[in-house]
């Protein structure tokens, strides 16, 4: 009988936990019995949740995943804080929705280094405390990691690099112990792209998704036993198509 795996203890660092899913994911782990360590740049967001989940449960610190230095001190506030890391969530992540000229170099080389060296740095941060006992990475992708349209060209490249990435680290970590996965959302009801491409009326309005369905599917995939490993989730609501 397939048992699941009791989070109560284990420690969790969740990068873009000032909003959306990774607040909501803070939420849904310590609620389940783990610790979090939460990063973001607006680290006032970040006190708040603090505040709201208990100090004894949640620790953060300011982090932006384009520094390698932030992704670092991060996990060592985590590693001081808790003891270990057993698993990373890098969820962080922006998005410019609209045609290949409507945004200046400037800001998409912004969604380029967040989506997609903000990754990086964050596995790259992590993987020697995760090697101490294992783990698993849980990237936050999208199901434009899978296909792409008109009007998010860039945003589905760099969902497709965290697609590319996750597949060779997979290969790459099993022998240490450490699992990678993919969760490729749907559209989910959060700040996201508002603004760039998304109206606020959208919101709530077409049969998004919400930050809990999320969660509870990252929550799921930590509570697998060890055997096994399942490597790509794409969550798409019921009111939606798949295109
Ligand atoms: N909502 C959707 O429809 C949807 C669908 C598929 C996939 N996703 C993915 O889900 C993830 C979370 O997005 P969300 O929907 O929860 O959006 P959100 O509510 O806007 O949250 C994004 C988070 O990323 C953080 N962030 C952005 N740039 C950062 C940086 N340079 N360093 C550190 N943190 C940074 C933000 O915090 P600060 O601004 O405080 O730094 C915020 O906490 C993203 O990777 C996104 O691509 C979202």
């Amino acid at each position: 009988m397939t048992e699941t795996r009791d989070l109560k203890g284990t420690v969790v660092v969740i990068t873009g936990a000032s909003s959306g899913i990774g607040q909501q994911t803070a939420r849904t782990l310590v609620a389940a019995g783990a610790k979090v360590a939460l990063g973001a740049r607006r680290v006032e967001r970040l006190f708040q949740l603090v505040a709201e989940l208990g100090a004894e449960n949640a620790v953060a610190t300011k982090c932006d995943i384009r520094k390698p230095a932030d992704c670092e001190t991060l996990m060592q506030i985590a590693v001081e804080t808790f003891g270990k890391i057993d698993s990373v969530i890098p969820n962080a992540g922006i998005g410019l929705y609209g045609s290949i000229l409507d945004y200046s170099n400037e800001r998409l080389n912004e969604m380029m280094e967040t989506n997609f060296q903000g990754t990086i740095w964050t596995v790259r941060a992590a993987v020697p405390h995760l090697k101490k006992n294992g783990g698993d990475i849980v990237i936050l992708c999208s199901i434009s990691g899978f296909r792409s349209k008109k009007n998010q060209a860039v945003y589905a490249a760099t969902k497709h690099a965290q697609v590319g990435l996750a597949i060779g680290l997979d290969d790459e970590l099993r022998e240490d112990g450490i699992r990678v996965t993919v969760i490729a959302p749907a559209a989910t009801d959060t700040e996201f792209a508002m603004g760039d491409g998304r109206l606020p009326e959208n919101l709530g309005k077409l049969g998004y998704m919400e930050p809990s369905d999320i969660s509870f599917a990252i929550q799921t995939v930590l509570q697998q036993p060890r055997r096994l490993r399942t490597t790509e989730w794409k969550l798409i609501a019921m009111s939606q198509g798949i295109n």
